[in-house]
């Protein structure tokens, strides 16, 4: 008997990488058993930046292939689209009635935007995007949110807003957590390991995309920055090497040390190579399953899993409705 809930969700926009892999989705696929998963895509975050409407539909169902070929299971878990459930954006609403322009100020994402210059024309959709991810979390009174580390601020957000309405109007939301994972937490770009891995990163270089082929994969593993010196070693202070040991790791289950191993005496040549083939013998087969999924069977998954999460989603909507005194 499952007892505990788990929620996450990825953004349909720009390419999944194995960022998005190693910090979210791998956690998920090993979670599903143990826990009472729902897994979504958020298209409403995604419009908080302009979106052309063609390209936001095709990534949906994308994302809803890469879950599924990634291992998702839609018989131990749930699976479905944001916009497909309405709850979310009306639990948003009365969230956003209880979260303070303090509490969003803070968050980085929006900080980073704002210091780039951009605060007078950023939305407010990028703004308020937390709190829409707070009511995607508590609606469904989830105790889990494993994600990788840059949403935890988000998550801490959420902590709050329920720990708000609990006080307000008494015990109705669940207070989540945020859950990493060791070394899949930040993976960062292969053209610059100070930053994290990004799907909007403008190189091409930056990331390896989940569906990226085996030549791309070639090119950008060769092209990766390192560290000055020669030695294969896991250490801080040679942060290029140490995020290539991290996907080497947790993509071929060797330990960091065993790579340290593995490697002493020889170069980043062989190390280099070692790991393309590493990165393309795990996408293959991922990328295979992917390619067998048609468009129609991933809609149908969503729309059952929409089916499903609906009943959890009125139902809590209800309480949270009558603890608030709202009469509809
Ligand atoms: P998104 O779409 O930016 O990222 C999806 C997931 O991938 C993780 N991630 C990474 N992990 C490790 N290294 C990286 N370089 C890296 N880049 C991204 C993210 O932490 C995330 O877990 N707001 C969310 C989507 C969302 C959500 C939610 C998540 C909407 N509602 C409710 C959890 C719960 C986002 O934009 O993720």
């Amino acid at each position: 008997m499952k007892t505990q809930r788990l929620f996450s969700a990825v953004q349909p926009s720009g390419n999944l990488h194995i960022g998005n892999y190693l910090g979210a989705i791998a956690q998920w696929t090993a979670l599903q058993a143990e826990y009472d998963a729902i897994f979504c895509i958020a298209d409403l975050h995604a419009i908080t930046v302009p979106q052309d409407p063609v390209a936001l539909r095709a990534k949906t169902i994308e994302i809803a292939k890469i879950y599924l070929a990634a291992g998702v299971d839609p018989e131990q878990c749930t699976l479905f689209a944001q916009s497909q459930v309405k709850e979310h954006t009306e639990l948003m609403w009365i969230l956003n009635t209880l979260a303070r322009l303090g509490d969003l100020e803070k968050m980085t994402q929006f900080k980073d935007k704002s210091a780039k210059g951009e605060k007078e024309t950023a939305g407010v959709g990028l703004f308020d995007y937390p709190v829409l991810m707070a009511a995607d979390i508590l609606l469904y009174d989830t105790a889990i949110v494993p994600v990788g580390e840059d949403q935890l601020q988000h998550i801490e957000l959420a902590r709050t807003l329920a720990r708000r309405f609990n006080d307000r109007f008494g015990e109705s939301f669940v207070v989540p957590e945020g859950r990493v994972t060791r070394g899949g937490a930040r993976i960062m770009g292969l053209d610059d390991p100070t930053k994290k891995m990004s799907k909007s990163a403008t190189s091409e270089y930056n990331a390896i995309a989940l569906t990226d082929t085996a030549e791309a994969i070639r090119k950008k593993i060769k092209k990766a920055v390192t560290d000055s010196g020669s030695e294969i070693v896991y250490r801080d202070d040679k942060p290029a090497l140490k995020n290539l040991i991290n996907i080497y790791s947790l993509l071929s289950m060797k330990t960091p040390e065993s790579i340290e191993e593995l490697y002493r005496g020889r170069g980043y040549g062989d190390f280099k190579t070692d790991l393309a083939e590493v990165v393309i013998g795990f996408l293959a087969p991922f990328q295979e399953r992917f390619a067998a999924i048609s468009d129609e069977e991933a809609l149908a998954v969503l729309e059952a899993g929409a089916a499903e999460a609906r009943i959890l989603a009125t139902g809590k909507m209800r309480l949270v409705r009558e603890r608030i005194g709202l009469i509809g």
